[in-house]
């Protein structure tokens, strides 16, 4: 089994969680600025701005910014054909709302895709990856605001207007649907730079967040394809797939809601407007949201090119002895756990055959390309005295997910672009902030305290990343050696 030649097969990361170098040639703080370490099973705190005393992981991340020379090299002896990162707006528009944007900023970002061009790797650029500038949180309560619709917007303008000729593949909010789960506090911060204040529904508030947002993205599509038929932008959900616990009716419905919940995002950015359901239940819920005419004149006229997602895991959900006619959902509280499934060191559902399940369920709603932008598992890793790294729970993870998006390719004739599983390097975990939640087919020597030498060292996967990738998916090695964790 293979994948069509010009498949875009490569590796991900983003700005905040790589980078490092939070205050160096002028960049702002940003909402990953003030998140705090956590561990397995807790969540990461917000301080109110940087406190002394205080560990911040992201402010040093893996030193990407002063490392991606040698990084890059790596990615290309992988075989890298494209690379997925995000540009910090906090560099560009450090406080978000000046003016003009941070020169120095822009330049590094020439410097990194000129870096990747060096190699024939294409950068695949987020716009928003969980990075929002800090100020235009404590100024305006984040995406809460219009004027934060219009601060992103002019941001997206900027860089896309410097980097056209560099970067072809844009990809506008990083799982923007990840705020479905509006009570978490963590989602709506990253996603939207918003915190729900006591008494507040945080359901309304979530819409309202993510309404500006899809109208920016639409705006910022329409601006792109304006300016540069070339360029291609997508939008980019989580697709973790929501089953019903069982054949019973009421969970099936639940599901279904489960699953309109997740992925009105990307009907409205794919399609250009709104799913009945939603404005029917909005109005039920007596939401009242700020959504214009204007507004949905945008959205019409900014519909995207692709649909990236990232595939990690599935859900499963039941109804509830008292649901509503709405089969409201509250991800919360509303998942079950599958027991068909084995989970992962931090409890994530593992589930291969639901990636090319989402495959096809997107295929059939979306009707466009699909890319697989992130997927892969987060473990801890030996180190071994001699430098090595034998991971074989990971190549296993993502053998048997490439399999299954291969079936899809090849039996059920999905149009996938790409893959660029997560992570192209270990970096700091996004939802715990540990290092030792590792993804990376690079070993960085880095702890979760902060100490280590950030020295590089290539894992048992990247030696077979790099076979897959040169055999075009045919060569996934043998299941044999593989050892479960
Ligand atoms: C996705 C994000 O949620 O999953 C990434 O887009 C994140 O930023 C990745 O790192 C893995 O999650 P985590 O929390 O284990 O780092």
């Amino acid at each position: 089994m293979q994948v069509p030649k010009n498949f875009l097969w490569g590796g991900a990361i983003a700005a905040h969680q790589a980078e490092g170098a939070y205050n160096v040639d002028g960049k702002g703080l940003s909402v990953a600025d003030v998140m705090t370490a956590a561990g397995n099973f807790d969540e990461r705190r917000i301080t109110d701005g940087v406190k002394t005393g205080e560990f911040y992981p992201n402010h040093e991340g893996v030193d990407f910014y002063h490392q991606y020379p040698g990084d890059v090299k790596l990615f290309a002896e992988m075989g890298f054909k494209c690379f997925r990162t995000s540009i910090a707006w906090s560099r560009i528009f450090p406080q978000g709302d000046e003016d003009e944007p941070n020169e120095a900023g822009l330049k590094f970002y020439d410097r990194l895709f000129d870096e990747c061009h060096k190699y024939n790797i294409e950068p695949v650029v987020t716009l928003s990856h969980f990075e929002m500038p800090y100020h235009l949180v404590t100024e305006y309560g984040g995406f809460r605001s219009r004027k934060v619709l219009d601060a992103f917007v002019k941001f997206a303008k900027v860089v896309i207007d410097r980097y056209q000729h560099k970067v072809k593949y844009w990809l506008t909010f990083n799982e923007i649907n990840n705020q479905t789960n509006y009570d978490r506090a963590f989602t709506l911060f990253t996603n939207s730079g918003v915190q729900v204040h006591e008494g507040e529904n945080a359901e309304a508030v979530m819409y309202q967040a993510a309404h500006y947002e899809v109208v920016a993205s639409a705006q910022v599509v329409a601006f792109a394809h304006q300016l540069n038929p070339d360029l291609l932008v997508g939008a980019m959900v989580a697709f973790s797939p929501v089953y019903p616990a069982t054949d019973k009716p009421d969970d099936v419905l639940k599901a279904q809601r489960a699953m309109q919940a997740r992925f009105w995002f990307s009907d409205v950015q794919v399609e250009g407007r709104y799913p009945s359901w939603l404005r029917k239940y909005q109005a039920a819920k007596k939401f009242d949201l700020d959504i214009t005419d204007e507004d949905l004149a945008s959205l019409k006229k900014g519909r995207v090119d692709y649909l990236g997602f990232s595939y990690y895991m599935s859900f499963a959900t039941a109804a509830k002895p008292d649901e509503d006619d709405y089969y409201s959902y509250n991800e919360a509280k509303d998942l079950v756990t599958n027991k068909f499934v084995p989970q992962s060191d931090w409890g994530w559902q593992v589930d291969p055959k639901g990636l090319r399940y989402a495959l096809n369920w997107m295929n059939d709603r979306y009707h466009l390309p699909l890319f697989i932008v992130e997927n892969g598992i987060g473990a801890i890793d030996q180190m071994e005295a001699n430098h090595q790294v034998h991971d074989n729970y990971r190549i296993k993870y993502l053998r048997d997910h490439i399999k299954q998006m291969e079936l899809a390719i090849n039996d059920d004739g999905v149009d996938v672009m790409g893959y660029t599983p997560w992570s192209a390097i270990d970096i700091v975990s996004a939802s715990t902030g540990q290092l030792s939640k590792r993804y990376g087919f690079i070993y960085v020597d880095r702890n979760d305290d902060g100490s280590g030498s950030l020295k590089r060292y290539r894992k048992d996967s990247f030696y077979w990343y790099q076979k897959v990738i040169s055999t075009h998916g045919e060569d996934l090695g043998d299941d044999s050696d593989d050892t479960t964790r």
